[in-house]
């Protein structure tokens, strides 16, 4: 076959490593409205559900048991299930329709109806509703902190950077198991350096994830995996009583839970039962509603490009996040695993979130590089923080960071890993070592740090794990190593659980130790004006990137090169003979000194006499101040011009050449993109117009091609020209201006 080089160009694009296949419903490959998804509907009976989504109770598996009995509202389950879904999908997009009124009426909805709502809407309208349903006003973020060296010192430096970007939520995992307490100590004590009341955990297996948890070492647990049918839950070891039970042991310590689900897990696991993605994970968050679990991380998680490989699959993911908000559950909205090789792609799945906000936008933002990531890579890292900034300040968006200056960042993370290195002295864990905390402030990730003896760390992880001390007796170390400030920051953390206010849903710390949650902090949004609103300090803080400056900074190098060759005498008079006049604009060589591209004025202005005195002509300069536009600045030149023609010179270096025959937007040659004008172009410019003058052919000018010249300095072209509008006097005609200046014999 012929290939089409376009063609050809777009199967080398990133996004055709990514897989897209067509549904197959049989085992779950479909992510919405399967051709066996159960129809909504609920059968009560003496105020017990007997039939649910067309299932009678004797034929009920666990998961509709654990549903029928514990996850439903039945005092308003018959008005909800008897009120049309269109209903229900218009209430989310209606601004009058108040939040607790569709809480009060999801209550009672069952997994079929739930889809059936949402059904009904598109992207944009599922995101409106997110912005209302989300349960905290406040939206936030959360990281992920790993390195594959598991080094804690560098873990503890990461955790201190993320805590200053403004993560709320820190987590870490592991490569080898073992390793669990002293990541989860490292982190725990890096949050609280870079910001108190920053919340972490360390996702490993559920029991050694109950331990780190009961020993204070973490303050959330986010992955109690729940699933859509009986056969993945059992394929997992778990019910849902079991999750419950689990939730109920780390709330009775004071441990902030939510579980975690996804879209296409049970498809993964063999185990879809032939139903559609998004019908297996309303089941799922029932399930967890039913458990007394506060939110939820879902948005697919781990799976993501599972649905991401089937039409309609990044809808069905915000379709997810939207039905765990209808359900009042805190949403760690996903964005965490890599999901896509396309950068246009996965920026364009994350603006679902982003845009609408999420209690976590991100359920996992990588705040170490890709390289680092033990949770699979992660779908964006730090990398593209700059990135992300940018796009929250051209959006007015808060997305939960915000910029840091480089001086902090190293502040802070020398201070994170110092006083880590300091606590394993005084708990006799194997020593970091100066060069070690050194490498953890500057480096990129783990392959910067040195080597540890890993059997020396996991023996000490596993004793650490296995013995008595908890979160009370790091505190105690941190104070006797001298850092009673952090010591604090742990004593507070121990405190607040034993207060449980972080515990409400969707509950964070801000940076005073004031829970922010669902209950004190609830989302009011109702319509324009209403709900969060990025403005006063916050706004000011996330508009803040480094790399922004003053924009009097672009007019900085005007007067570096005064023109003091350059006099201005009387008024001009027309001339007469073969000359060239060139003619520059009212601020040129006195509040302007140099063109946007940095050439002196003066050069400039040799380098347009050299050209003319080449072809042999006469030249004589003018000074225009009735007007700063080039074309009318060329063709008042050109007025006055024995020859006719005159080159127009604007203070930022826009050159026209015009003829005095020509109407005053005509012209006989322009140069618009000023920055791409070099002096040799200019010396062209100038032979060319003599050329004119004396009737002979012209070459053509050099100029380089850069179109991005005008993105980069359109600030700049922009004050220049104001600057040069200030000089106008529109009723001064033009002078005559000396140049001390010989051409070269
Ligand atoms: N459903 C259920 N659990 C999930 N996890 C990730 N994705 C899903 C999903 N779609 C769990 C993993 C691990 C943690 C990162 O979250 O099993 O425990
Ligand atoms: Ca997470």
């Amino acid at each position: 076959m012929r290939r089409s080089k376009r063609f050809a160009i777009l199967d080398e694009r990133p996004i055709h490593q990514d897989s897209f296949v067509h549904e197959w419903p049989e085992v779950g490959l479909i992510v919405s409205d399967g051709p066996s998804d159960p129809r909504p509907g609920l059968v009560l009976k003496e105020g017990r559900v007997v039939e649910m989504d067309g299932v009678p109770r004797e034929q009920m598996d666990l998961l509709d048991k654990f549903i029928a009995d514990h996850a439903l509202d039945l005092a308003v389950a018959p008005l909800a299930m008897s009120t049309p879904s269109e209903t229900i999908a218009r209430m989310l997009v209606d601004v009058d329709a108040p939040r607790a009124e569709i809480v009060r009426l999801v209550a009672g909805c069952t997994a079929a109806k739930l889809v059936g709502i949402v059904g009904h809407l598109n992207v944009l309208e599922m995101m409106m509703a997110l912005a209302k349903m989300r349960v905290r006003r406040t939206p936030a973020n959360q990281a992920h902190v790993t390195n594959r060296k598991e080094h804690p010192a560098l873990l503890a430096a990461d955790a201190a950077e993320a805590a200053l970007r403004g993560f709320a939520e820190v987590e870490t995992t592991v490569g080898v198991a073992r390793h669990a307490p002293l990541n989860a100590l490292a982190i725990l004590v890096g949050s609280q350096v870079g910001r108190p009341g920053v919340l972490t955990q360390c996702a490993v297996e559920e029991g050694v994830s109950l331990r780190l948890g009961i020993k204070g070492l973490t303050s959330y647990a986010e992955t109690l995996s729940v699933y859509g049918t009986a056969g993945a839950f059992v394929d997992g070891d778990d019910t849902p009583w079991s999750k419950a039970f689990l939730a109920s042991a780390y709330a009775s310590r004071g441990i902030k839970t939510r579980f975690t689900s996804g879209t296409g897990s049970e498809a993964l696991m063999g185990h879809s039962e032939g139903r559609s993605m998004l019908y297996l994970e309303a089941r799922c968050l029932l399930v967890t509603r039913g458990a007394g679990s506060q939110g939820v991380q879902n948005g697919s998680i781990s799976c993501v490009a599972l649905p991401e490989s089937l039409p309609g699959g990044v809808r069905v993911i915000l379709a997810e996040n939207l039905l765990a908000a209808m359900l009042n559950l805190e949403v760690a909205a996903g964005n965490d695993a890599l999901a896509s090789h396309s950068e246009m792609r996965k920026t364009a799945k994350l603006m679902c979130q982003f845009l609408p906000g999420a209690d976590f936008v991100h359920s996992g933002f990588g705040a170490i590089p890709r390289y680092d990531n033990l949770f699979g890579g992660g779908c964006f890292d730090t990398t593209e923080y700059d990135d992300y900034y940018v796009v929250q300040r051209d959006m007015q968006v808060d997305a939960g960071i915000h910029p840091i200056r480089e001086d902090e960042a190293l502040a802070v993370r020398e201070q994170g890993a110092r006083i880590l290195q300091d606590l394993y002295a005084q708990l006799g864990l194997p020593p970091i070592t100066d060069d070690e905390v050194d490498a953890s402030v500057t480096a990129n990730d783990s392959r910067d740090m040195p080597d540890r003896d890993v059997a020396q760390d996991l023996a000490a992880a596993d004793a650490f794990l296995r013995d008595d001390r908890t979160l009370l007796d790091v505190a105690r170390a941190l104070d006797a190593a001298g850092h009673a400030e952090v010591a604090g920051h742990l004593m507070e953390l121990a405190r607040q659980r034993a207060l449980g206010d972080y515990l409400q849903p969707a509950a964070i710390f801000d940076e005073h130790w004031h829970v922010l949650s669902g209950i004190n902090d609830p989302n009011d949004y109702q319509g324009p004006g209403t709900g969060y609103r990025l403005q006063g300090e916050r706004w000011a803080r996330v508009q803040d990137i480094p790399q922004a400056t003053p924009p009097e900074a672009f007019l900085a190098d005007q007067g570096e090169h005064p023109a003091q060759r350059l006099t201005e005498l009387d008024t001009a008079r027309r001339g007469t003979g073969s000359e060239v006049v060139i003619a520059v604009g009212p601020a040129f060589g006195q509040t302007l000194t140099a063109t946007i591209g940095g050439l002196p004025h003066e050069a400039v202005l040799e380098a347009l006499l050299s050209g003319i005195a080449e072809e042999g002509l006469a030249a004589r300069i003018i000074k225009v101040h009735h007007t700063a536009d080039c074309a009318f600045v060329g063709y008042a030149g050109a007025q006055l011009s024995g020859s006719e023609v005159a080159i127009g010179l604007q203070s930022r270096g826009t050159t026209v050449i015009h003829r005095a025959d020509l109407a005053p937007l005509n012209n006989l040659e322009l140069f618009p993109q000023s920055p791409n004008l070099s002096l040799a172009s200019y010396r062209q410019i100038g032979r060319n117009a003599a050329r004119y003058a004396r009737g002979a052919k012209v070459q053509p000018v050099p100029v380089r091609i850069d179109n991005w010249v005008r993105l980069r300095l359109i600030v700049k072209t922009m004050l220049l020209h104001r600057r040069e509008l200030e000089q106008v006097d529109p009723q001064r005609a033009p002078t005559e201006l000396h140049f001390d200046w010989e051409p070269e014999a």
